[in-house]
């Protein structure tokens, strides 16, 4: 109990210092913000316990053991076995109500309160998220993105999970807990946003060299501009017009588009990630580095410098060719 509760504690003090990083105690969805309370009150009865045990030593320390004997000089331990019958049920007390406590706050929280129509399915690579939107009743919310999660404020989104290599873990800390991503069977969990706003989701297990650089993008926002943007995920690319964008275009189709796809042009690799609407995403590489023209010429450059044991090769294009292909990658909004 009193590593557990330090390691708790030094865990709380870490997450309060660092304002501005997701933390699972900021909780802006329906799930998580069960969860983050939860994750309080274990926290508290942990700091009780440490104070309970550090009192209980002191008392013990400062207390007479019993009462000396004349002739011999020593003195006479009382057994105290009362004591510990008394330590034993507090402590099966606090471990039942805490464990019931967990186990009906994870219950709930993994029911959505329907069934939900719309649905993403999340196929988690080494090391980054390809995304699938769809919903039976409405055909036009049927898109393929990566890295980036948009999701309807108040509306609650079904999560298929499946893996394309190892275990992965689908973590958006404020939204809800993790769900496993298991090779060969389909998790499913679901996501509800309570308010808008933007946050950073991750993969929970440890999933190989670079396990800490598959984060997705996370976007709640009112239906309203969820639509808008589902909308504009649904329509593909368009001819770039400008000369330099156009050589790009034949850059594209020859060099990366075997393993991206691009909707609306003969790009239709299935290896990496989408990248139809590319230009619009917060990141490159799964957050490894902000989408920048310069960050994305960096990076189809030589991507493994930025992101060591990353499947995507540094490609061999000439200056011109590089910024041409840049060009056309920023027309992809
Ligand atoms: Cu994927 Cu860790």
């Amino acid at each position: 109990t009193w590593s557990h509760g330090i390691a708790r504690l030094t865990a709380l003090l870490t997450l309060a210092a660092c304002n501005g990083t997701t933390s699972y105690l900021d909780a802006t969805g329906s799930a998580g913000r069960s969860e983050a309370t939860l994750g309080r009150w274990l926290t508290a009865t942990a700091c009780a316990v440490v104070l309970l045990v550090c009192v209980a030593i002191v008392a013990g320390m400062a207390r007479r053991r019993g009462e000396r004997d004349e002739g011999t000089g020593r003195r006479e331990v009382k057994s105290g076995l009362g004591w510990i019958y008394v330590g034993t049920a507090v402590t099966v007390a606090v471990l039942l109500v805490a464990y019931a406590g967990t186990m009906a706050t994870l219950a709930a929280a993994s029911r959505p309160p329907y069934t939900p129509p719309l649905v993403m399915d999340v196929i988690a690579h080494q090391w980054w998220w390809e995304i699938r939107y769809s919903d039976p009743a409405r055909p036009e919310l049927g898109f393929t993105t990566a890295n980036e999660v948009h999701l309807p404020v108040g509306v609650p989104v079904r999560v298929r999970l499946h893996s394309a290599d190892v275990i992965h873990s689908f973590w958006l800390p404020q939204i809800a807990g993790k769900t496993d991503v298991i090779p060969g069977q389909t998790n499913e969990t679901w996501v509800e946003a309570e308010r808008p706003g933007t946050s950073r989701g991750m993969c929970g297990e440890y999933c190989g060299l670079q396990h800490a650089e598959m984060a997705l993008a996370v976007t709640a926002e009112p239906r309203v501009a969820f639509d808008r943007w589902a909308q504009a995920r649904r329509a593909e690319a368009a001819v770039p017009n400008d000369g330099v964008a156009s050589a790009g275009a034949h850059v594209f189709a020859r060099s990366c588009g075997v393993c991206h796809a691009v909707a609306g042009t003969m790009a239709l690799g299935r290896v990496g990630p989408d990248l139809t609407h590319i230009a619009s995403r917060p990141t490159i590489g799964a957050g490894a580095l902000e989408n920048t023209p310069a960050n994305l010429a960096r990076w189809i450059h030589d991507a493994p410098s930025v992101k060591e044991g990353v499947r995507m090769p540094a490609m061999p294009l000439d200056a011109a060719e590089l910024r041409a292909v840049v060009a056309y990658l920023e027309t992809l909004r």
